[in-house]
């Protein structure tokens, strides 16, 4: 018994506790009722009556070091959180919290929706599964257009049962499936933008990648005529670009547009006189447009009789490209915070 006092009152001295649970947990093995100074007390009626007293000295003596050790530790874990309390100073700076910046494809995009809505357009978005029809049969894409093609589209899943035309089902290889979305759902007049991700089986290089986003926008009314289509678009270049920008435009092809055209804008670096960006012609590209053909409003049941209207179409990463001068678009995927972290946040 008398080792066994001994190995106890070593291990209360080493004792030593970090928080008020452990010194609790050290009161309840030495002190508490079932503890182990109250049940060597009760054994003292094993021992022999020539060395009880001599015992029961040394018992109260590891009592007393065990509830010396309580307190003690209790003082100290008391005047801890008083000093922690005490150096509490309401006047330091507060941590910094680090803000992130708006990606810069994100910006543009809300430039462009910002430059549109102040003229009267609204914003709609439409899913980027499409089926064949609202990507490409009701735009007026013959059959065996190329743009149907393996090459171009990603085609998910062919011929389910429940859709219409043949059923083909592909991402959608750009946002004119919002335009019949929008001409089948509503009343002409429409006049709306439509901001979205496109999909297309490219190879990805500095200037070409198989994710991109795009800006369409759709105007049909009464009378709409290509005049209109050329002021709302020369608005927004210079809205975009700076006043003073140029625009032109040249005919060009596309299966909804009638006639359809390509517009550029004067170079905005060198201002026309030639540099790289314009690949010295003092002009840049920036977007396809047209009178919307016909039989594309018939298709979405608008009068083509009595309504015309214009589309147009731009790559938001192309746009961000030119105004910031990035030269791979690689740039924009890479989510690289050194190349993020340059953009302004305001928008
Ligand atoms: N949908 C065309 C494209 O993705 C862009 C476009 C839209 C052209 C509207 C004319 C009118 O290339």
């Amino acid at each position: 018994m008398q080792d066994k006092v001994n190995q106890y009152l070593g291990e209360i001295k080493d004792f030593s506790a970090t928080g008020k649970e452990q010194l609790e947990e050290f009161r309840i093995k030495f002190l508490s009722k079932k503890g182990i100074v109250p049940s060597l007390f009760a054994e003292m009626r094993n021992v022999a009556p020539e060395k009880r007293k001599e015992m029961g000295l040394f018992l109260n003596e590891l009592k007393n070091t065990a509830q010396q050790k309580v307190e003690e530790l209790k003082q100290t874990l008391e005047s801890k959180q008083e000093t922690r309390k005490a150096n509490i100073d309401l006047s330091m700076p507060a941590e910094f919290i680090e803000l992130g910046s708006r990606h810069p494809l994100s910006i543009v995009r809300n430039r462009i929706i910002d430059i549109f809505s102040r003229i009267g357009y609204s914003v709609s978005e439409g899913p980027e599964i499409e089926d064949d029809w609202h990507n490409f049969t009701a735009l007026n894409f013959p059959e065996e257009h190329p743009a149907r093609d393996m090459q171009d589209t990603f085609f998910i899943e062919k011929n389910p049962d429940n859709l219409p035309d043949g059923g083909q089902v592909a991402l959608r290889t750009h946002t004119s499936s919002v335009q019949i979305r929008t001409m089948e759902n509503n009343q002409a007049p429409i006049r709306s933008i439509f901001p979205g991700r496109v999909f297309r089986n490219e190879a990805i290089s500095a200037r070409a990648h198989c994710i991109f986003h795009q800006v369409e926008g759709l105007y049909i009314d009464e009378n709409v005529s290509f005049a209109d289509l050329k002021q709302s678009l020369y608005y927004f270049a210079t809205e975009m670009f700076g006043e003073g920008t140029k625009t032109r435009f040249r005919p060009s092809y596309f299966p909804f547009t009638e006639p359809s055209a390509e517009m550029d804008i004067s170079c905005f670096i060198c201002g026309g006189e030639g540099c790289k960006v314009c690949k010295h012609t003092g002009w840049v590209e920036i977007l396809g447009c047209g009178m919307v053909d016909p039989n594309v409003l018939e298709n979405c049941h608008i009068d083509s009789k009595k309504y015309t209207g214009f589309a147009f179409g731009m790559g938001i990463e192309r746009i961000t490209m030119l105004k910031y001068q990035i030269n791979d678009i690689r740039n924009f995927f890479e989510n690289d915070i050194r190349f993020l972290k340059q953009f302004e946040s305001t928008v």
